[in-house]
């Protein structure tokens, strides 16, 4: 298969009708932090055995096409010894990596940051495909005031961004681009609208500078919601209007699929809000979920580090997983959240 066939293949892999894509590519720190919250030591093993929890949840891939990977996962092994982004693939989802080293402060620019790990990244992105990994992400995040983003930040990770989707589709790997506003501060909706919509004109531009195929990547956005310390938080129905007005002035139809982060959002909140988004359709893109934490709290608390709780912790993500993929179709209803809560805990 010559390069543009692969990379369409894995996007027409990706973006399926019902389907969204898991992020299980939490850095050592957040998983740490993440296991902490339930009382999860982060050891070698106890990050392999949940990740594998994960990979392993039967009939995951009628709502999941794709799992974001974070590079440690993607060199260990499943019970039976075979790779895990094997099992991935056994189970019927394609499997991404994480290839940003994360961000840093951006120099001379108080408050705002960049995103690193370009150099080298041709390099590893072959080993990564030798790994199976067919698809990447990189995160860029922008935090926000009545200042900030600077306008360098702006154009400073708009650029990185467009660098790493270019050299990704030079490997035939299809880019995830995550331009991430932050739900952190006490902003307004409309602040969030206003800075969302000046981080993806700055995208788009600079993914059109560098040549980037539009039809062969995914947008990771954020949703346009108000900061957490805001006193008033808006409907979903206000979030789902905004964020769609945002996306339709700038993002361009030949983009195949908009996979949301969750942010911070609770698993319901997300849910409610991704529903609403596809209610407003029809739209150019597909409107679905590439959430972390709003698939994963669940099953963590489920999980809790023990084995016994491994059927429980995979009938969470699975319940999640089929919530967001109603929701991905606009047929999800808050009263489901009860009928699952009652039926795990008849379980
Ligand atoms: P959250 O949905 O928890 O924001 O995570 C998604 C992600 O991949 C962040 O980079």
């Amino acid at each position: 298969m010559d390069s543009r066939d692969l990379l369409q293949a894995t996007v027409d892999l990706l973006v399926q009708p019902g389907k969204g894509i898991l992020a299980a590519d939490e850095s050592g720190p957040t998983i740490a932090k993440r296991f902490k919250a339930v009382g999860v030591e982060s050891t070698d093993e106890n990050r392999r055995a949940y990740r594998h929890l994960l990979l392993a949840t039967p009939g995951l891939s009628a709502y999941i096409s794709g799992v974001i990977l974070y590079e440690e996962t993607l060199m260990q092994r499943a019970d039976d010894s075979s790779p895990l982004p094997e099992l991935a693939t056994r189970q019927g989802l394609v499997p991404g990596i994480k290839v940003d080293a994360g961000k840093i402060p951006l120099a001379l620019a108080p408050g705002d940051e960049i995103t690193q790990g370009l150099d080298g990244l041709a390099k590893r992105l072959a080993a990564y495909k030798e790994h199976g990994a067919r698809f990447a992400k990189w995160r860029a995040v922008y935090n926000v005031s009545d200042t900030l983003p600077s306008r360098l930040a702006i154009e400073a990770n708009a650029d990185a961004l467009a660098r790493y989707a270019a050299i990704c589709q030079e490997e035939a790997v299809v880019p995830i681009v995550e331009p991430e506003v932050l739900m952190d501060g006490g902003h307004t909706l409309e602040r969030c609208a206003e800075a969302t919509e000046a981080v993806l004109h700055e995208v788009f531009d600079a993914l059109h500078r560098h040549r980037v195929v539009l039809e062969h990547m995914l947008l990771k956005p954020s949703m346009v919601v108000a900061g957490k310390a805001q006193a008033r938080q808006a409907l979903a129905t206000e979030v789902a209007a905004q964020t769609v007005r945002v996306l339709r002035r700038r993002v361009p139809a030949a983009v195949p699929g908009i996979f949301f982060l969750s942010g911070g959002q609770t698993p319901a909140e997300a849910s409610a809000h991704l529903d609403a988004m596809n209610r407003l359709g029809p739209h150019p893109w597909a409107l679905s979920f590439s959430f972390g934490r709003a698939l994963q709290d669940p099953v963590l608390h489920a999980w809790q580090g023990q084995a016994a709780n491994t059927r429980s912790a995979q009938e969470a993500l699975l319940e999640r997983a089929r919530l967001n993929s109603a929701a991905r179709e606009g047929r999800y209803d808050p009263t489901m959240e009860g009928v699952s809560a009652r039926t795990s805990a008849r379980a």
